[in-house]
Parts: structure tokens; C-alpha cells; sequence
């Protein structure tokens, strides 16, 4: 089987890198730049790609690869800081200070290389680097530069060792798919014929030798991370897995009824605590949004430890492990994070729960992207309901009723939101929208209904398209829609009497209003 190994020297891009050998087909692994050659042997690779990093090979304390890896009888492709550990291993020079390219950059091949096989003379590629290779390796030769002289991409004369001083693997470069094709296909002989299936059968397996007779307990929400997270492990272990649902009283329409039904339609033994009430009194009053987030988040892990606890004590096996639908782009944002970063909003999540309650972390899908996780959430057989739901934050309608929270101002908001979906849906835009909601804002206008004067809130829909939440721009839906979702919301929901539409991208905005 095809298998390339991704060696992490700790660039955001590491995870790009595995998921473009993913859409080419292709089985990788990440392992870290520590990893020994002997480890990297052991996975019988095909080929081994070496990432980009943040640091600086003439700095003391820089990540160094064992220089054994170096000698591997496998091609070898250096991307970035990669490139620049491949350089100075192998008797090349890098040069720090000037000559700092960040962006697009044009660059123009100034030889034949394998790795740009019907690539042409002159392309864009992203540039995100201090240092520099000045002297490529002896039995090397430069195939690219860009337009200051730099190298840009340098190959053996065996061609089994490449560098790239840009990062192909971005959708900014140009042809980018095409050089990455060109050294797995290429040069490391790959077949292409792994897929998400295979990805599913390896997970179970993986999850079944780190689980043991252990039991795992899973927090579902009713979105998709979470909910294909607990149908992959369910599959991996069956009864071992134990889920608990919080209903917080903050969902949409007839949403709990309608999760709790696909998931006894999936098989899971879901332990469904309902608590509304505790919620909303804590709520009442509170009209701060990071009051509510650090409210609902305190609750939420009180709620389900309590429940946890109980299932502990009644079953069997030892409940060793937490499960969670962590997903790449969230290890991306908090990973990211510099120290003394700013907090836009705290995140409910679970992520004090481990620590408190002494669990070992499952997070089976945490190289993987939302599209990826949705495919193989298709793949193991999770309805359409839930698979191809909108992301959902886990504060829930908290955040989108502003100001005071009751409990007829989220009805308001509920029948408001399910007639906009039920339109999205009609009109076949639902899917291909990342995200769509309504707001119900704390300003009251008025309006004229019949012959009568009203005096009512304002209720405003958003809707966006994102590929990772961490960036989007709002939808421009179509304009008669709009019309009909704004006459139906007035004339059907009572306590709106108003509908605008948020025409902010993020950023400036966030895709939530609180
Ligand atoms: P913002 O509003 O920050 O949201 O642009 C980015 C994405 O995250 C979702 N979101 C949350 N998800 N807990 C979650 O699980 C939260 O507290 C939370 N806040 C926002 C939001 O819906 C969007 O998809």
C-alpha cells in the first residue's frame, strides 16, 4: 500500500500536506520531527515529505531531524524549513536575514525537474520564509527561482532528493497540486488507491488496540463532529461506548427529539439528561455574552459529570476514556493561539473535563477537516439530518438571542429560524451554505399589521460561506427568497415584526453575533 510519511517541524500547513495525499488517494502518517529513522523505516514508506517549520537552522535549539533520515532509500521532498534542513544536511548553506519573502511571489524555472512535469516556465507560488538555501548541496541543481534570485526549488541528480522553498500544498500556488502529484505519482510510484473507507477500517482497528476492554463515555451535541465521532467508535467497540446528551433548552426546533432519534436509529446508547430549567434560570437576567458562554459552559460539564458519574458506577467495565469530536481546524485555533492573544469568545467545549475527571482523551478525528469528517460520517451510515447539518455552537440559541434570554424569546426565535431553514431547504441552498441562523436582536420597532400599530423585535438572518469557520463571507441568497422568508417570519412569528440581513464577512464580524 501507497504510504508517505509527513515529518512535522511544526508548520500550520503540516495537516494540509496529509489531507492533499488524502484527495490524491494516498495513505500518509504524521510523525513528529523527533521521530527516528528506524520509526520512519518501520512504516515501509513510499516516499517522505518534510514539512515547513517556524524556526531557523543557523539558530541554536532548532528543530534537527536524525541525520539518518537524510539517508533513507526513499525520495525525500523538503518543503520550506524542510528544504532548508535538507540543504544544510546534505553539505548545502542557508542563508538568514535578508532576502524575506512572504505572500504570493512569481517564480520562473530555470531548469528541468522532475517534480514540474507539465508545469509552466512561470507561476505564483506562496512564499512564507526568513531564511533562504544560498548554496544548494554538491550533486544538486536549482530547477526554480524567484524573481530576487532565491532558490526556489533544488533536486538531486539522482532526483530521489527534492526541495521546495515555497509550499505547494496551499491553494495560493499555482500548479501546486500538480508538483505534489508529480513527486508522489512520479517520482515515489504511488497507486492512489487508498480512500476514506480504508481510513474508517484503520480507525477502528487503532481504536480498538488503544481501547482495550476499557469503557469510553461521549458528550454528543447533535452536530456532526461529535455524533461521527461516537458512530466511528461505536463501530470500533459497540457497548463499551456510552453517550450523554445535554439538552440545555437551547436548541432549535424540535431538535432533541430529532438527534435522539437518529442516534437509537444508529444503535448508541444514549443516557439524555434534560436540563432546560437549570439552564434558563441560571440565564435569566444575563445579558453579557461572555457571562452566558462561562454560565452555560460551567453548567454543561456539571450536567454531564453528574451523568458520567452515574454511568460509571452502573457499568461494568472501567470508563477510562472521553471521547470528543475534535476536528483539525480546532487544533488549528487552539494550537495557534500565541501566548497573551486576544479572546474573541471563550468556546464551551469539554475540554476541562479530562483533567477533572481523570479520563484519557479520545479524538479520533483530529486530522481531518469538516468535509472529510461529513464523507465519513456518509460513509458509516450517519443520516443526512445530522451529517449535513450546520455547524451549531455549543451555547446554542444563547448566543443568538441578545439580551435577555427567555423562554418565549427563544420560541420566538425557534419558529423564526426552522422557517428559514425549511426555505434554504426548499430552494436547495440548505447544503451549500456553511452556515445559516437567525438572530433575534433586543431592539423593538415599529411596524403596521392590518390597520393596527405594532411594536415588536427585530429579527436578522445570517447566513456565510467558510471552508474552516475561521475565515467567511456572507451569502448572497437570492433575492425573492429573501422576500418570502421575511413575509413569512412577520406574518407567522409572533414578536417580530422586522427582518434585516447581516451582510458582514469575517472579519471584521465573527460568524456568531455574540
Ligand atoms: P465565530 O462566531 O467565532 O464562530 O466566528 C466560528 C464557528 O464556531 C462556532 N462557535 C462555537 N462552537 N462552541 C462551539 O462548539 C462555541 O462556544 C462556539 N462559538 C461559536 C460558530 O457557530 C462558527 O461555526
Amino acid at each position: 500500500m501507497d504510504n508517505i510519511v509527513i515529518i512535522d517541524c511544526g508548520s500550520q500547513f503540516t495537516q494540509l500536506i496529509a489531507r492533499r495525499t488524502r484527495e490524491m488517494k494516498i495513505h500518509s502518517v504524521v510523525l513528529p520531527w523527533d521521530v527516528t529513522a528506524e520509526r520512519v523505516r518501520e512504516q515501509t514508506p513510499s516516499g517522505v515529505i518534510i514539512s515547513g517549520g517556524p524556526d531557523s537552522v543557523n539558530e541554536e535549539g532548532a528543530i534537527a531531524l536524525e541525520r539518518e533520515i537524510f539517508e533513507l532509500d526513499v525520495p525525500i521532498l523538503g518543503i520550506c524549513y524542510g528544504m532548508q534542513l535538507l540543504a544544510a544536511a546534505l553539505g548545502g548553506r542557508v542563508a538568514s536575514g535578508d532576502g524575506h519573502e512572504y505572500g504570493t511571489t512569481p517564480v520562473k524555472l530555470s531548469g528541468e525537474g522532475a517534480l514540474f512535469a507539465s508545469v509552466p516556465r512561470e507561476f505564483e507560488v506562496l512564499m512564507s520564509h526568513g531564511d533562504h538555501v544560498e548554496d544548494a548541496p554538491s550533486g544538486f541543481h536549482v530547477v526554480a527561482r524567484t524573481q530576487n534570485g532565491v532558490t526556489a526549488a533544488m533536486e538531486s541528480g539522482d532526483a530521489r532528493r527534492f526541495g521546495l522553498q515555497f509550499h505547494p500544498e496551499v491553494k495560493h500556488t499555482q500548479h501546486g497540486e500538480n508538483i505534489l502529484r508529480n513527486f508522489l505519482f512520479g517520482v515515489c510510484k504511488c497507486k492512489g488507491d487508498w480512500d476514506l473507507g480504508d481510513w474508517i477500517e484503520r480507525a477502528v482497528s487503532d481504536i480498538r488496540e488503544r481501547v482495550g476492554t476499557d469503557g469510553v463515555i461521549c458528550g454528543l451535541s447533535g452536530g456532526v463532529d461529535s455524533s461521527v465521532a461516537a458512530a466511528l467508535v461505536h463501530r470500533a467497540i459497540g457497548k463499551q461506548l456510552e453517550c450523554v446528551f445535554v439538552d440545555h433548552g437551547l436548541l432549535r426546533l424540535n431538535e432533541a427529539q430529532e438527534v435522539l432519534a437518529s442516534y437509537a436509529g444508529l444503535g448508541l446508547s444514549v443516557h439524555s439528561v434534560d436540563a432546560s430549567e437549570l439552564f434558563l434560570g441560571k440565564l435569566k437576567g444575563v445579558t453579557d455574552p461572555e457571562k452566558k458562554r462561562k454560565i452555560i459552559g460551567k453548567l454543561f460539564i456539571k450536567a454531564f459529570d453528574e451523568k458520567s458519574a452515574e454511568i460509571k458506577k452502573g457499568s461494568k467495565t472501567r470508563a477510562a476514556w472521553l471521547l470528543q469530536g475534535t476536528i483539525y481546524p480546532d487544533v488549528i485555533e487552539s494550537g495557534g493561539k500565541k501566548k497573551g492573544a486576544a479572546v474573541i469568545k471563550s468556546h464551551h467545549n469539554v475540554g476541562g473535563l479530562p483533567k477533572r475527571m481523570k479520563m484519557k482523551l479520545l479524538e479520533p478525528l483530529r486530522d481531518l477537516f469538516k468535509d472529510e469528517v461529513r464523507e465519513i460520517g456518509r460513509l458509516l451510515g450517519v443520516p443526512s439530518a445530522i451529517v449535513d447539518r450546520h455547524p451549531f455552537p455549543g451555547p446554542g440559541l444563547a448566543v443568538r438571542c441578545l439580551g435577555h434570554i427567555t423562554k418565549e424569546r427563544l420560541d420566538t426565535l425557534r419558529a423564526a429560524d426552522a422557517i428559514f431553514r425549511d426555505e434554504l431547504i426548499a430552494a436547495g441552498l440548505y447544503e451549500g451554505i456553511w452556515q445559516s441562523f437567525c438572530v433575534l436582536l433586543p431592539v423593538k420597532t415599529v411596524g403596521v399589521m392590518g390597520d393596527g400599530r405594532t411594536y415588536s423585535e427585530v429579527l436578522a438572518l445570517r447566513a456565510v460561506d467558510s471552508t474552516d469557520a475561521m475565515t467567511a463571507s456572507w451569502t448572497r441568497l437570492p433575492l425573492d427568497l429573501l422576500d418570502l422568508v421575511s413575509k413569512r417570519i412577520c406574518n407567522e412569528v409572533r414578536g417580530v415584526n422586522r427582518v434585516v440581513m447581516d451582510i458582514t464577512s469575517k472579519p471584521p464580524a465573527t460568524i456568531e453575533w455574540e
